[in-house]
């Protein structure tokens, strides 16, 4: 029975890290340091205390749902996953929908944490939503998707109301570690489409949701990157990682690492995938580049490649540029997973990151560090990809890598507990804390409600 005793093991390890947010950081030695170098002035967090039905139940619920995979080896670590080896430091087998609880235990060390409500710039809620969602998405209760919240909402208007209330919810944030799409049914959607109704709850218009991927009009989500299976923890292991990127020598023009492109009705993927296999021959006889290949494809195709980094990572190391096109929704994992690689992306359409990350990946820089095709010249005008990329001059294509390089330690969630120098390089989790705490600020100087 092992394999039933190590999730609730992990589970319980958790359970006691998070109800214990002050024990655990007072453990931490590093936190006085920490705190007395960081000017709190204007960043202020409270974290509300929640049930635990709203986390932690969740959470120690994870084999129970039987209309998906075992949860359970996901928790490990706080939401990384399990070591892609027993040796590794800074790999694991990390699934993005973990980046609630990855998030939750990083908020914990926070440094300017303050428990009273009424000095905070901000209050996090540490729901994890997209475990929630589960129940309503694929479970049972998927008829009832219109009520996902409504609990949650009940709670902060009962309990203490005066921390809602301050700023009628314009001052709270939570993390939501789906597309947005998941989450924004209409209220009177008929038929039931996909996906529950929270961000279309009036409810919670007035708090920021953190979410993989936000909707194309302004709404109350700003999208973050997809946690990468990297998760290093101390300086040294980031910058021999980047060194190891560097160093790395570009054997493919491009790569494709993903699933779909087989149906016959014209596509984005359908298109890579016959350029690339079309491109195989000439990579045979050698090509006048000096590429081995022209274009690499990984099939990750029902997700074989999420939890199995080694799959892409090494494939991602040796070209030149990865290919991102939207797929069921318009972002990808892997195009972090690529950025981590130093695998300058190309994008098909701008929702697939240029409109999505802006806290992370500045939108003035963009075509410093990436190439964007539009997909309506591949599909339908004939425009080859390869032909495209082929005419990037190769000074060019260094300096773009180096801008990708500068990126790594921007897209890489750090291992919580890591090492001083490395806290003192922002990671995804402090721009995403820089970013909210700025568009909560914002908020409340146009609604009037700063004194
Ligand atoms: C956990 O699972 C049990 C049994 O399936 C269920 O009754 C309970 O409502 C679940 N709890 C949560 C918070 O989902
Ligand atoms: C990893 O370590 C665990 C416990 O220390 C051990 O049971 C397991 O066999 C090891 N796995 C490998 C692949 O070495
Ligand atoms: C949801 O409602 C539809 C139509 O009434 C029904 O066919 C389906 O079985 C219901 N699903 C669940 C999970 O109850
Ligand atoms: C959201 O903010 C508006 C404007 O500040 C306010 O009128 C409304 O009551 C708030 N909604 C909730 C649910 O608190
Ligand atoms: C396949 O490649 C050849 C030469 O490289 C090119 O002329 C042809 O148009 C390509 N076919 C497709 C379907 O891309």
């Amino acid at each position: 029975m092992a394999s039933s005793t190590s999730p609730i093991t992990i589970s319980i390890i958790t359970l006691f890290l998070l109800l214990n947010p002050t024990t655990s950081q007072k453990t931490e030695n590093l936190k006085s340091t920490t705190q007395r170098q960081t000017n709190c002035e204007k960043r202020w967090i409270h974290i509300r205390k929640l049930p635990s039905i709203f986390n932690l139940d969740l959470l120690s619920n994870c084999s129970e749902y039987t209309f998906l995979d075992d949860l359970c080896p996901f928790l490990a670590n706080h939401g990384l996953g399990q070591k892609t080896h027993n040796r590794s430091h800074s790999w694991y087998r990390t699934d993005s929908a973990m980046l609630e609880l990855i998030f939750h235990r990083r908020m914990l060390e926070y440094p300017c944490l303050t428990e009273d409500p009424k000095t905070a710039n901000a209050v996090y809620l540490p729901y994890y939503a997209g475990f929630d969602a589960l129940r309503y998405l694929y479970g049972p209760e998927y008829n009832s998707s219109e009520e996902h919240g409504v609990q949650l909402f009940h709670y902060l208007q009962n309990d203490d109301p005066s921390i809602w209330n301050r700023f009628s919810g314009h001052d709270h944030f939570l993390v939501m570690s789906r597309p947005a799409w998941d989450f924004s049914q209409p209220l009177d959607s008929d038929p039931h489409l996909w996906g529950t109704s929270f961000l279309e709850l009036p409810q919670f218009f007035n708090v920021t949701a953190l979410t993989l991927e936000a909707r194309a009009w302004p709404w109350q989500e700003h999208a973050v990157p997809f946690p990468t299976s990297f998760h290093p923890p101390n300086l040294a292991l980031l910058d021999s990682w980047i060194q190891r990127v560097r160093r790395s020598k570009r054997v493919s023009l491009a790569l494709f690492a993903g699933g779909g492109g087989y149906s016959s009705t014209p596509n984005i993927r359908r298109s890579i995938r016959i350029e690339c296999d079309n491109s195989s021959g000439s990579s045979k006889n050698g090509n006048s580049f000096g590429y081995e290949n022209l274009c690499d494809t990984i099939d990750c195709s029902n997700g074989v490649c999420e939890h199995d980094p080694i799959r892409f990572m090494k494939p991602m190391l040796g070209a030149n540029f990865c290919l991102q096109p939207p797929g069921d929704t318009p972002t990808r994992r892997s195009t972090f997973d690529a950025i981590l690689a130093g695998c300058i992306p190309v994008f098909f359409e701008d929702l697939s990151a240029k409109l999505q990350y802006s806290w992370h990946l500045p939108e003035n820089e963009f075509e410093g560090f990436s190439v964007t095709i539009p997909k309506e010249d591949v599909v339908f005008k004939g425009l080859r990809i390869l032909d495209v990329l082929q005419r990037i001059p190769r000074a060019r294509v260094r300096r773009m890598r180096e801008k990708v390089l500068e990126l790594i330690p921007r897209v890489v969630y750090r291992k919580h507990n890591s090492s001083p120098g490395l806290r003192a390089k922002k990671d995804a989790f402090d721009l995403t804390i820089d970013g909210t705490l700025d568009k909560i600020r914002t908020r409340l100087h146009h609604l009037d409600l700063l004194v």
